[in-house]
Parts: C-alpha cells; sequence; structure tokens
C-alpha cells in the first residue's frame, strides 16, 4: 500500500511517499523558516500564501523522489488538525482534490497523532505491535504532550500543557536574549560548553487545582510559561543579552530547566510501562536525548527516538500512520473540515 501524505499545518510544506506504513520512498520538505525569522514567528498569511504556491511543485518533487508514477499511489492522506486554520485547508483541499481525481481512498490524519508514531519510521524501531502498548512523548513548538498509545486509534491523556509549548519556552527564550529564530536549535548549540547549574530557573510544578484537560494527571503536567518569566526578569536585571561574556551559562541553564521538567514527568508517566516513544521537533534536542537515553537506562525502558529526519514536521510520519491504518477514512475524512484546534486523543 503505497500511500501519499500531505503536511502543511505550520510552516512546513511537505509531501511523502511511505509504502506499508514504514518504508519511507520519498519525504519532500520545504521550510519556511526565512520567511518567518524577520517576524520572529510564524506569520499565518505569509505561511498559507506559500503553502499555496509550492504545494504543487513539493508534490511533484516527492513522486520524482520516490520514482513513481501517479497510478503508484494507492491513497491519499493529509494533516486536518491541529494548526493554523489557513494553513491546514492548503493541504487538505488538495488531498482531496487529489483523491478525487485519483479515484483513490482518502485520510485525514491528526497531526499530534503522526508525531507519536514518527518513531516508528526508523528501519531499526520494532514493529508497532510488538512496542505496544507504550508512553508517547511529543515535544514540539505548539505541543507538549505524554499519552498511552494503546492501539491505532486508541489513545489515552496522561499529561500535557497548561500554557506554553517546549517549543515555545526554546523559541520565546531565545527572541528574548536576541538570538534569532527558531530558537530551539540555536540555544541547543549555544548550550554546548555551557554551566547548567548556573542559574537556578523554576521547574514549572502544575498544581492539581488548576484547570485541566480532561483525564490529565497534573503531576504529567507541564508549564513553562515560569521559565520564560523568570528568563525575562533576570535578564533586564542582569543584561543578559547575546554579547553577555555568561551567555551559554544562562542559556545552558534555561535548557536544563526545560529538559529537567520534560525528563521528571516522563519518569512518572513510564510508572508500569516499558517503552517511550518520543517525536517533534524539540525532540532534536541533544541534551534532551541524552537525558532520555539516561533515562531509560536507569529504569530499564526501551526508549523509542523519531529519527532526525522526522522530528520536525514532515509528511512521512502522515503518511505512516495513515499507512498502519490510523486517521479518518472514507466519508469522513471527505467531509472533515479543517480543525485548528483538534485535541491530541480525537480520531
Ligand atoms: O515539530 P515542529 O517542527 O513544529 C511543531 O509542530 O510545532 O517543532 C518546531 C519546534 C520549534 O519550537 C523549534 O525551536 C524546536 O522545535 N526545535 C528545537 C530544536 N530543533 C527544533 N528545540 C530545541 N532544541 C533543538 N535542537
Ligand atoms: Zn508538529
Amino acid at each position: 500500500m503505497i500511500i501519499l501524505g500531505i503536511e502543511t499545518s505550520c510552516d512546513e510544506t511537505s509531501v511523502a511517499v511511505v509504502e506499508d506504513g514504514r518504508r519511507v520512498r520519498a519525504n519532500a520538505v520545504l521550510s519556511q523558516a526565512d520567511l518567518h525569522s524577520p517576524w520572529g514567528g510564524v506569520v499565518p498569511e505569509i505561511a498559507s500564501r506559500q503553502h499555496s504556491e509550492m504545494l504543487p511543485s513539493v508534490v511533484r518533487r516527492a513522486l520524482r523522489e520516490a520514482d513513481l508514477a501517479w497510478d503508484a499511489v494507492d491513497a491519499v492522506a493529509a494533516t486536518y488538525g491541529p494548526g493554523l486554520a489557513s494553513s491546514l485547508l492548503v493541504g487538505l483541499s488538495m488531498a482531496k482534490g487529489l483523491a478525487m481525481r485519483l479515484n483513490r481512498p482518502l485520510a485525514v490524519v491528526n497531526h499530534l497523532q503522526a508525531h507519536m508514531y514518527s518513531p516508528f519510521l526508523s528501519p531499526e524501531a520494532p514493529s508497532l505491535e510488538s512496542a505496544t502498548p507504550f508512553v508517547a512523548l511529543v515535544i514540539s513548538g505548539g505541543h507538549t504532550c505524554l499519552v498511552r498509545w494503546e492501539g491505532v486509534g486508541r489513545y489515552r491523556l496522561l499529561g500535557e500543557t497548561i500554557d506554553d509549548a517546549a517549543g515555545e519556552a526554546f523559541d520565546k527564550g531565545a527572541k528574548l536574549l536576541g538570538l534569532g529564530y527558531p530558537g530551539g536549535p540555536i540555544v541547543d548549540r549555544l548550550a554546548r560548553g555551557g554551566d547548567p547549574a548556573y542559574v537556578a530557573f523554576p521547574r514549572g510544578v502544575v498544581r492539581g487545582e488548576r484547570f485541566l484537560p480532561a483525564g490529565a494527571d497534573p503531576r504529567l503536567c507541564f508549564s513553562f510559561s515560569g521559565v520564560k518569566t523568570a528568563l525575562r526578569t533576570r535578564a533586564a536585571a542582569e543584561g543578559w543579552n547575546r554579547d553577555h561574556p555568561r551567555l551559554a551559562d544562562v542559556v545552558a541553564s534555561y535548557q536544563e530547566a526545560i529538559v529537567d521538567a520534560v525528563i521528571a514527568r516522563c519518569e512518572r508517566a513510564l510508572d508500569g510501562a516499558n517503552t517511550l516513544a518520543v517525536g517533534g521537533g524539540v525532540s532534536l534536542n541533544s541534551r534532551l536525548r541524552a537525558r532520555l537515553q539516561q533515562l531509560a537506562e536507569a529504569r530499564g525502558v526501551r526508549l523509542l527516538l523519531a529519527p532526525p529526519a522526522y522530528c520536525a514536521d514532515n509528511a512521512a510520519m502522515i503518511a505512516g500512520l495513515a499507512g498502519v491504518g490510523g486517521g479518518r477514512w472514507g466519508a469522513e475524512a471527505q467531509s472533515a473540515d479543517a480543525t485548528p484546534s483538534l485535541s491530541v486523543c480525537a480520531a
């Protein structure tokens, strides 16, 4: 079964061709980061216009890379949420049109569930069946959550962020220090060689009495707005900026606070589970990857990290999850609307 997948939920225009949910024949990704970086964040109008202009050529590029003709495509899949409404609409409309024209089935996929599935795109990963059930951590620019994967289409929310996502904390922190956008990779690089104990940033505890999503355990929820505020306050008081001599120590400490908070939740979420699967753009973070490896070794659990090519937004994870039966199919898919605030466990 060869699926052509389309992903346009944020600022990456991506089209992939995946065989049997596992073998990535092509994964074309066109990043818009350069267009948004002068604004210090994603500008929705620019994103959707760029998707509209570029998507047809990215579709052709993916088919060329896969070395396939149109009639080899067995189904078409697209992200329908969550994400930016006008961006989602471009990819979803294209997928509906293609499925109709090719007379092939259509699947619409939840972007966050696709991130959870992304570790299985690695040729070294165990089969999805043998790894199930597992705990999934999705950690990206828009989302941070822990979910128990009980089977394709059977997900249970364990915890999620009550304010900013981890990637947002990286991006906003970097912006505040004048380091550029996106901040995650810049902080990751600058923090190497820095002292992570230089500043004691808060670790964002979530209390039970706060408003929480249904089913979420406060001990497994995240809060990253406090660490960002602490950075802002301390930066103003101490004159931290891109030229400060202790910049590496400041960003290493900031990164450590974010990573520490994530590791503590993962550790708790692993009670009674033996596999942790991690995906999303922030899972590229070298410190987080190292700490997750340490945690897995200490706890004797199997760690499945998304391959670097499939950490950030990509269509391979969309076509992949559809290829194992994920997402909504048939009439339900044809009538699905772009759903900007689709929750992580929604079909
Ligand atoms: O998954 P993704 O491409 O988009 C969303 O679905 O949000 O994630 C983008 C996020 C950005 O916040 C970016 O700063 C962060 O991933 N990121 C990183 C690293 N590489 C990307 N954060 C920390 N360390 C990195 N090396
Ligand atoms: Zn994403």
